[in-house]
């Protein structure tokens, strides 16, 4: 039997053995997921069934939602390799200039995003940086490594998420006030944990893109979720989606091809003692935390955010250093964004 949806005009086709007879049938058309409903009643008599689509959508919950979700992980712009590559590269004390030149000379795009980064008043030195190779010489290979993150995340989180409430930009600002925020308490308590903790702060809520969407159409069961004054947007995530942000991060950093101790930083940001003791994953909720009490990048879920109880113990920090992370934070940003 062929279907025509008279929501989306995508015609099924049923084989006559798949249908109940003498029966009305309702499931959502896997085009557009409005709900088709059939009445086989009347085919018996010789007449044709009727066929009905409902205007309102079905929406998967549970464990179909959840794998509907995941499959989006793919449909992410995907990190540029030869930001993987360079990564990888830097990754190696013995791994010289010429190979990391070469990378860049064949990817002129990121080569230019990098430069212009570099060129910021953040980094910026007197007389410009022209190279790569100037920008490692002068910078040195630390710096270059945060610059060439930097360069291939700066096109992925930069647009609005209706969902989480945040304007173009807003996500882009947030991320960079919690890795530069991160980085700076990491310099303080390990510094061997610097560099991943500016990575891992650069990318913590990179699972909001995935899910953004998914809460821009259910915004009405947010609500009612969050309806008793109490329920955090975190919370109300995993009620209405079955996975919250910190989750589905853990998937886009597979796809990025990020390390695996700053995905597991980034899959508990939000409630570090979840995490076998990740400092990373201290480090980085502490950052966030306090960029969201400054009021970097909050949206919708920014307003019942807690820091964890412990967290400024675990991390030795006072309310001083909180303020010097906060103005670190910040004014690095700011310098970073501003033209
Ligand atoms: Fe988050
Ligand atoms: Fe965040």
């Amino acid at each position: 039997m062929k279907i025509k949806c008279l929501g989306c005009d995508k015609v099924l086709v049923i084989p006559d053995n798949r249908l109940p007879r003498d029966k009305a049938i309702a499931f959502p058309c896997p085009t557009c997921s409005k709900v088709i409903r059939i009445d086989l009643r009347t085919s018996a008599a010789g007449q044709k069934p009727t066929l009905q689509t409902q205007t309102e959508k079905v929406y998967p919950t549970g464990e179909a939602l959840k794998a509907q979700i995941l499959k989006t992980v793919d449909e992410l712009p995907p990190m540029p390799q030869t930001v993987i590559k360079a990564r990888e590269i830097m990754e190696d004390p013995k791994a010289g200039f010429q190979e990391l030149s070469a990378l860049f000379e064949a990817d002129q795009a990121i080569a230019a995003k990098i430069l212009k980064l570099a060129n910021s008043s953040y980094y910026g030195i007197k007389g410009g940086v022209s190279s790569i190779q100037k920008a490692s010489v002068v910078l040195g290979q630390k710096t270059l490594r945060e610059l060439v993150t930097l360069g291939g995340v700066s096109g992925l989180i930069g647009n609005q998420l209706v969902g989480y409430g945040l304007d173009a930009g807003d996500l882009w600002m947030h991320s960079l006030a919690v890795a530069f925020g991160a980085r700076f308490i990491a310099e303080k308590i390990d510094a061997s944990l610097a560099s991943d903790a500016f990575t891992s702060g650069l990318l913590h809520d990179c699972g909001k893109l995935i899910l953004d969407s998914y809460i821009a159409e259910r915004w009405q069961q947010f609500e009612d979720a969050m309806a008793d004054g109490e329920t955090s947007f975190l919370d109300a995530e995993r009620k209405v989606l079955a996975l919250d942000h910190p989750e589905i991060a853990s998937d886009v950093c597979k796809a990025w091809q990020i390390p695996k101790s700053i995905s597991r930083a980034i899959r508990h940001h939000h409630h570090p003692s979840r995490s076998q003791k990740s400092k990373l994953a201290y480090i980085v909720h502490a950052a966030d935390a306090i960029a969201l009490m400054s009021g970097i990048g909050i949206g919708i879920d920014g307003t019942r955010y807690q820091m964890e109880e412990g967290t400024m113990t675990i991390l030795a920090l006072n309310d001083e250093d909180m303020g010097a992370v906060m103005g670190h934070m910040l004014s690095a940003a700011k310098k970073i964004v501003e033209e």
